[in-house]
């Protein structure tokens, strides 16, 4: 019965029947905010290309953290500045490293806050890459023990969860015995699944200091054409026992999500990353969007396309929009 029985625009007619009949729902509960700690005390260093966010001494994350979640931000993700870098990474698995101070104070402050840590090297080493190098390749199999090591001196800093996202074959599996042979066996791992060697990261290799210094990432990280391959790493890391995986980054890899949404049932995440934030603020400051709509439109598209949690520096604009 098409046309004119049949008629689209009558559950659109009034804003009640809109809210009625709306397929998809952004709650706050599904957004999980990015964090950058730096060392020392009552340190902030906003991020000039990502206008909002910062670098921040643990004290002030604590304090950014507060107003978080008093907005209703229940979620956090850590990235870590550290004060040295050298050609292993070392501080990225140093139990007094800057990541597990950062959590420590999280917890002790606000015990209830979903703390995850960000695993990885490439903040760590100083030739910026995400493992060790073999002359100039990234060796995966050495890597493996030091990403380890590293999610484990994040577990036993009291993270609530630790979130690969070097992209080396067989860490998740390397991650998930560490923790279990230490007693951590209740801490998930959020696995960075199907990450791709993307330009959308430019952003946040800023505000992470860990642009590779030589080459690029794309002997590790995917081919931005390869659909196909993302849904076998994303069913490696389920077997290797992920307990939630991620696409990343987020707008142009929509069917990425769809795919992986109709081929798993474990949680999927996706990352909304710098260079998708920085695009809107950007656009947003010389007046051409509307930013405020613009940001709904996209987080409400990651929840139509299948994604059930989304990393977003967007979550204080959500919490303030979805009041
Ligand atoms: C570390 C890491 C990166 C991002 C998250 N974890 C950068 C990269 O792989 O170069 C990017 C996040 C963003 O752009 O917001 N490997």
């Amino acid at each position: 019965m098409p046309f004119p029985a049949e008629r689209m625009r009558r559950l659109r007619r009034t804003p009640g029947l809109r809210r009625l009949t709306q397929e998809t729902r952004l709650t706050l509960d599904a957004l999980i905010e990015p964090h950058f700690v730096c060392p020392g005390t009552n340190i902030r260093r906003e991020v000039s290309s990502m206008p909002g966010c910062a670098q921040l001494s643990a004290d002030l994350l604590v304090e950014e953290c507060k107003r978080s979640y008093d907005l209703g931000i229940r979620s956090i993700i850590l990235f870590g500045i550290p004060a040295h870098k050298d050609a292993v990474g070392s501080e990225g698995y140093s139990t007094q490293g800057v990541v597990p101070r950062g959590i420590a104070a999280l917890k002790e402050s606000l015990p209830d806050l979903v703390v995850w840590a960000d695993v990885c090297m490439c903040e760590y080493t100083d030739h910026g890459h995400c493992g060790v190098l073999d002359d100039h390749e990234v060796d995966n199999d050495a890597t493996l023990p030091l990403l380890a090591k590293e999610a484990l001196a994040y577990a036993q800093a009291g993270a609530d969860g630790v979130a690969p996202s070097d992209m080396m074959d067989g860490r998740v599996a390397a991650i998930r015995a560490a923790l279990d042979d230490s007693g951590f066996t209740h801490v998930p791992i959020m696995s960075y699944a199907a990450k791709f060697a993307s330009a959308f990261y430019g952003p946040f290799r800023e505000a992470a200091e860990s642009t590779p210094r030589f080459g690029d990432r794309r002997g590790y990280q995917m081919d931005p054409a390869n659909a196909r391959e993302a849904m076998r790493e994303i069913a490696l890391d389920i077997q290797e026992g992920a307990d939630i995986v991620m696409v990343k980054p987020g707008l142009p890899y929509l069917d990425i999500i769809r795919r992986a949404r109709e081929r798993f049932d474990l949680p999927i995440a996706t990352y909304n990353v710098s260079g998708e934030y920085a695009m809107v603020k950007a656009a947003a400051h010389n007046g051409w969007i509307d930013e405020d709509r613009i940001i709904l439109e996209i987080l409400t598209a990651f929840k139509r396309a299948g994604a059930d949690l989304v990393l977003t520096y967007f979550a204080r604009d959500a919490a303030r929009l979805l009041r």
